[in-house]
This record gives C-alpha cells, structure tokens and sequence, in this order.
C-alpha cells in the first residue's frame, strides 16, 4: 500500500484482564473510507477506542501516518490528527449550534478557533443555517453531522467514526452517509463501524467484517457487498436494491 495513515499491527485491546479486540491487523489507505461491519459485541467500538487510546491494551502497535502512537493519551493523538465520534449523542443539547462549534473549538488559540468554526460552517450548510437552535433539538442526522462538525475543528487527517446512522431514519442514513464521503473528498481518510451495513459501504472503498475481536474478512466493499455469508449474516440476505 503505497500511504496508509493508520497502521494497525496485531493490536489486541480490551477492558480488564482479557482482551476484547484480539490480534488485529489492518492498514488504512489515504484518503479511503473503511467499513468495519459486524455482530453487537463482536469489538468494534472497543477496536476505535484503543485506536484513540481509551482501552487497555494488551499488544500490538498503532502507526499513524508511520509513526507509533500506542503509547500517547487521546489528546496526544488528537493532537497529532487522529478524530474520533464515539457512539451515540455527544453534542451540548441545551447550547445552540453555535456555541457548541465554539466549545467544539475551545483548545484551540482564539483566532485559529474562529477559523474552525467558519470553516466547519462552510463545509456544513445545515449547521449555518441551524446556527441558533439548540442542539437537542436538531434532527438526529443533523445532530451526528454536528458532532462530527465538533471533532473536524481540530482538523484531524484521519476520522474514527463509530455508527454515525445510529438511530436515524433512513433518509438521514443518507444524509449523514453522504456528509461522511463529503468529509472524505474534503481529505480526511476515515475508519467507520456501522450496522446500516449495506448503506455504508456502498459509500466505503473497502469493508472489514469483525467476529469475537477477530478480523474474518477484509475486501473491497464492492466485493463484500457481494460476498455470500456477509449477506446473510449482515445484509439481511436479501437481494442489493437500489438506494
Ligand atoms: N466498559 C466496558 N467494560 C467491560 N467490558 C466492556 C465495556 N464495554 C464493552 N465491553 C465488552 O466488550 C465487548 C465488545 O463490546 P463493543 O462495544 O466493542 O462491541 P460492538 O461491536 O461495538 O457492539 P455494538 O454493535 O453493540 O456497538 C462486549 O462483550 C462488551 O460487553
Ligand atoms: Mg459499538
């Protein structure tokens, strides 16, 4: 591969004495976006979190672009321009759009944190013109937009996203699923967990299939759109309609 960002090499993480996330190896090219799909509790939340050093780990190395980074805390690797959503809401319900971009910003100098905030607001127009609603009472797609908007003010190169779609109606799968390759077309390579699996990777380049900590599969997502025992256990079985 001729520039991965993120390098995992046989990363084994978890929680307390037994690892959850076992062995795991994968490289993610720049400027790709890779799908981690499988079942609840196969990992993948677990396998993002030690990605931004939130879990135990138990081996394995973490290269971000060539470098090793398993030993820095999550604001170091932020820092060095790895992003992560975690799962589920993270945004300030009751402080409108604004002020959340402005919290979003808060580490950042004064004129380069009014920088991000316009910058964001460009590359998100529902943000701008939500700009003094609350939070909470955005939609949950504009919500998920809102707090990828919030880790993008540190203008990461590589962007963990865990279930963007969590919860959302199918027309904001999409929405949300389009702002993600915006995201990516925009230059930042991305690493997502879905269960909307058959949305998210026709929008990925590649698609990983976790089982109990393991990686079982990895393949273009074309080709594991196509894959026989993916469509049964992920895709629902059926036939691949039309979006
Ligand atoms: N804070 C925690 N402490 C201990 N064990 C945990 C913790 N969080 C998750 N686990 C365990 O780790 C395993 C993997 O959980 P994880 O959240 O990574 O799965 P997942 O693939 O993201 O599932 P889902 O699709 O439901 O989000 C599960 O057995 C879970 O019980
Ligand atoms: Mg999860």
């Amino acid at each position: 591969m001729a520039d991965p960002v993120l390098v995992l090499d046989a990363l084994s993480a978890g929680y307390t004495d037994t690892p959850i996330v076992a062995d795991f190896s994968l490289a993610v090219p720049r400027g790709a976006i890779v799908t981690l799909i499988g079942a609840n509790g196969a990992g993948k939340s677990t396998l993002l979190r030690a990605v931004y050093g939130l879990n135990r780990r138990f081996g394995g190395r973490i290269l971000f672009e060539g470098a090793e980074i398993q030993g820095l805390d999550p604001a170091a690797r932020l820092g060095r321009g790895v992003g992560f959503v975690p799962q589920g809401r993270c945004n300030f319900p009751k402080m409108a759009v604004r002020e959340n971009l402005e919290l979003g910003a808060y580490t950042l100098a004064r004129a380069a944190a009014r920088d991000a905030v316009d910058r964001v607001a460009t590359m998100f127009p529902v943000l701008r013109a939500r700009w003094t609603t609350l939070a909470g009472n955005l939609s949950g797609g504009e919500q998920q937009i809102l707090e990828m908007a919030m880790v993008l003010e540190a203008a990461p190169r590589l962007l963990l996203l865990d279930e963007p779609s969590l919860g959302l109606s199918p027309k904001m799968l999409h929405q949300v699923l389009d702002t993600v390759r915006a995201i990516r077309d925009g230059g930042v390579t991305v690493l997502m967990v879905e269960q909307n699996a058959r949305a998210a990777l026709r929008v990925s380049d590649t698609g990983v299939v976790m089982e109990l900590g393991r990686k079982t599969l990895e393949a273009p997502a074309a080709a594991v759109l196509e894959d026989p025992r993916v469509r049964v256990a992920y895709l629902g079985g059926a036939p691949d309609e039309a979006r």
